[in-house]
């Protein structure tokens, strides 16, 4: 199994075409840090180079996580994580502001034992909050040398292009990625997002290419409801009997013969997939055992012939997000099923 590397966007670096998500690190997924650990070098050792956090997840748990792992291999590492949820009961705790920012990076970087993070993502915009005021708060952490590059998480196509007017104008420093929610039951990003950042250069990192675990083969018509410690944080997405999640169980269903017919298991299915897309750069993969990263490591050299990814489309048509929590944002003009996934030819 080898892990091909691919341009992050037009900044120069090389990443991996697998990133490693380490929000299932800590109290929400696996508390046992050294099992965590374990994970992540495993993930290294197989080739990837760029792991993904947030100051959120687990509040603080999984950066402090991630660096442990990253102790003695911090240069080797593209290390990604983000600001904006709320951190603590303070009312100025959390958000886009330059005030919250210059404290949320101080704590990130002290967490993950490190002076600079490569890529700090805004995690969701906010429209209260002047997109300039947050873009000049970045720019100075990167003149600091805190900061390499400015990322942003489930933004709408208007605010990515605004985003890059705005470094533009006021010389501020440039966005260089986003983040959105991408798979097989979650193709609204294919409407607009994707072609923005295809049109801007942008490197694309998305997450939840299982759908949270539904393209793992453990939900199945008539089967019984998968233990996660995500049903019961998020009931409505991933509740089985679910009337809003009929249509995924359905798609399942089909994908599930389509991986079988293909010779491929429903997770390869699934992130080669996500990897065909041309605006893809690597998927954030969120295993919460060795034994789930093992399972999906392989996907990276297992391209989808064009003739799987034409199947693909019938079960799930380009564009089509088949249930609203999936989405991060639902737009309407994202849900409209109208834009092919591949260009012509
Ligand atoms: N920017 C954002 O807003 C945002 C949002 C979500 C995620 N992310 C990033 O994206 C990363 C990936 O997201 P995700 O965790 O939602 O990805 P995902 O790949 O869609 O789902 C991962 C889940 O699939 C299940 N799974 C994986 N391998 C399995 C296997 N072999 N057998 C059975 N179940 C398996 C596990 O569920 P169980 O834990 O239930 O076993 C695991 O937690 C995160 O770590 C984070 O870095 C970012």
């Amino acid at each position: 199994m080898t892990i091909p590397y691919r341009p992050f966007g037009r900044t120069g670096v090389q990443v991996s075409a697998l990133a490693l998500g380490a929000m299932n690190f800590g109290a929400r997924g696996n508390p046992d840090h050294e099992d965590g650990v374990r994970v992540i070098h495993r993930a290294l050792d197989a080739g990837i180079n760029i792991v993904d956090t947030a100051d959120v997840y687990s509040q603080g748990e999984s950066e402090v996580i991630v660096g442990k792992a990253l102790a003695d291999r911090r240069d080797d590492v593209f290390l990604a994580t983000k600001f904006h949820g709320r951190m603590g009961d303070d009312v100025n705790r959390f958000g886009n502001s330059r005030r919250w920012i210059h404290r949320a990076v101080e704590d990130s970087l002290r967490r993950l034992g490190t002076d600079h993070i490569d890529l700090y993502q805004v995690h969701r915009p906010e429209e209260d909050t002047d997109f300039d005021e947050t873009l000049g708060a970045l720019t100075d952490l990167v003149r600091q040398g805190k900061v390499r590059y400015l990322g942003t998480s489930t933004f709408p196509p208007s605010r990515i292009v605004e985003g890059q007017w705005i470094a533009e104008r006021r010389g501020r420093e440039r966005v260089v990625a986003e983040q959105p929610p991408y798979s097989i039951l979650a193709r609204g990003v294919e409407a607009e997002v994707l072609p923005v950042a295809q049109r801007y250069g942008l490197a694309v990192i998305p997450w939840s290419p299982l759908a949270g675990g539904w393209l793992t083969g453990r939900y199945r018509a008539g089967g019984p409801q998968p233990e996660s410690s995500r049903a019961a944080r998020q009931p409505g997405r991933f509740e089985i009997g679910g009337a809003e999640n009929a249509a995924k169980l359905e798609a399942v269903e089909a994908l599930a013969v389509l991986a079988e017919q293909s010779g491929l298991t429903l997770i390869e299915l699934a992130l080669g997939f996500v990897l065909a897309h041309p605006a893809v750069t690597a998927p954030i993969i969120g295993p919460r055992t060795l034994e789930q990263l093992e399972s999906q490591l392989g996907a990276a050299d297992r391209p989808l012939p064009a003739d799987v990814l034409d199947e693909i489309d019938k079960i799930v048509p380009p564009g089509t997000t088949l249930s609203s929590q999936d989405a991060g944002y639902a737009p309407p003009s994202l849900r409209e099923p109208t834009i092919r996934r591949r260009p012509l030819g």
